[in-house]
């Protein structure tokens, strides 16, 4: 009687950044944004999820813990109302092709979930992105629904917007919509993860400590407060959609490289635009953004591109041939120790579908 499923879901880390949301119950960003995913190895949720018509209420537990608001937290309420939605129009067309007594009606059925991520919550790595991605793929699972991954994607953003991009692997755009139901505000894959072996990325953890103002919160403060927000929504994040895509597609790492900086200082200098102001970057993810700007300005091109998210912590795109000279580079300037722990993945492996 009782039904599982099990699947994991990677982390993407945003090369033009979401931030701002034209409306906050659907999740309806205010401008688009592109991501890459990172391979599940190293930065992945994993989610079972039970079905059964004896459980009395929907239980999760996030790493070991329970949520006990379940029922109040509206994120979840919105991916099991749209999941439950469509499991129940799946089960009423197998009704009438196979009799409803050969129909199991999972779509009555409380949930019992437990999520699991390899790595540190709310530390600015996206664990929400990986987190609710993997919640509705697992439930799109365990209820077979027929759907492609830009419906699902839908269904994630409802969760957390980043998550909508998680549902596909390589390279992601999330196009921001104008209807105002959302139906248009999806994921869409730019190029699958085979398309440019050479790009590599590293993480440099800085601190997994719990960030300060939540990515939501400071988002909406943004959007009150920060004219520059304004700016960047219309005259300046259009046109880095098509340079970016263009780009990813041409393989051209500089023009790639470029535009990734300057949209993470875009993306902190509206965070210090908003007021009062919202800091995320410290004084090492600082020291970083200096040793690769004079990293880049030796070189004579860009040879390395830092992003950040809502965080401290520094992502780093790179070449693979250049990332040996980025790693002793990094590590001579910041050797790792207990306060200041930094940590490289093994970028061979950061990419995934
Ligand atoms: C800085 O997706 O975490 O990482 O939609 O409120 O859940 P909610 O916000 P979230 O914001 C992510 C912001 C970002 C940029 C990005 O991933 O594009």
């Amino acid at each position: 009687q009782t039904h599982e499923k099990t699947a994991t879901s990677p982390v993407n880390i945003a090369v033009i950044k979401y931030w701002g949301k034209r409306d906050t119950e659907l999740i309806l960003p205010s401008n688009s944004s592109i991501s890459i995913t990172f391979s599940k190895e190293h930065l992945q949720s994993k989610t079972t999820i039970r079905a059964s018509p004896l459980f009395e209420k929907t239980r999760l537990w996030l790493n070991g813990i329970e949520e006990i608001n379940v029922i109040n937290n509206k994120r979840l309420q919105n991916c099991f109302r749209e999941t439950k939605l469509l499991r129940k129009e799946y089960e009423d067309k197998l009704s009438k092709e196979i009799g409803i007594d050969n129909v199991i009606p999972l779509s009555t059925y409380h949930l019992h979930i437990c999520s699991v991520n390899n790595f540190p919550t709310a530390a600015g790595l996206a664990s929400s992105a990986s987190g609710f991605a993997c919640l509705v793929y697992t439930l799109s699972q365990l209820y077979e629904l027929p759907v492609s991954a830009t419906e699902l994607s839908k269904i994630a953003r409802q969760g957390s917007g980043s998550a909508c991009r998680s549902l596909f692997g390589g390279f992601v755009s999330w196009q921001m919509g104008s209807k105002q139901d959302g139906s248009d505000s999806q994921a869409l894959q730019i190029a699958s993860s085979d398309h440019w072996p050479e790009l590599e990325v590293l993480i440099c953890i800085i601190s997994d400590a719990k960030k300060g103002t939540s990515s939501t919160e400071g988002m909406q403060s943004t959007v009150k407060t920060s004219t520059l927000l304004q700016h960047r929504i219309n005259n300046v994040v259009p046109e880095r959609m098509k340079l970016m895509t263009n780009s990813i597609l041409r393989k051209d790492f500089n023009k790639f490289a470029e535009l990734t900086m300057k949209d993470s200082n875009q993306f902190h200098a509206c965070c210090l635009d908003t007021f009062p102001p919202i800091f995320y970057l410290n004084d090492t993810s600082r020291a970083i953004i200096s040793v690769i700007t004079e990293y880049n300005d030796k070189s004579g091109e860009y040879k390395a591109a830092y992003t950040f998210d809502a965080g401290p912590n520094a992502v780093i795109y790179a070449l693979k041939r250049n990332i040996p000279e980025i790693i002793n580079l990094i590590s001579k300037y910041f050797p790792p120790n207990q306060d200041n722990q930094t940590f490289f993945s093994d970028p061979s492996k950061l990419f995934s579908d």
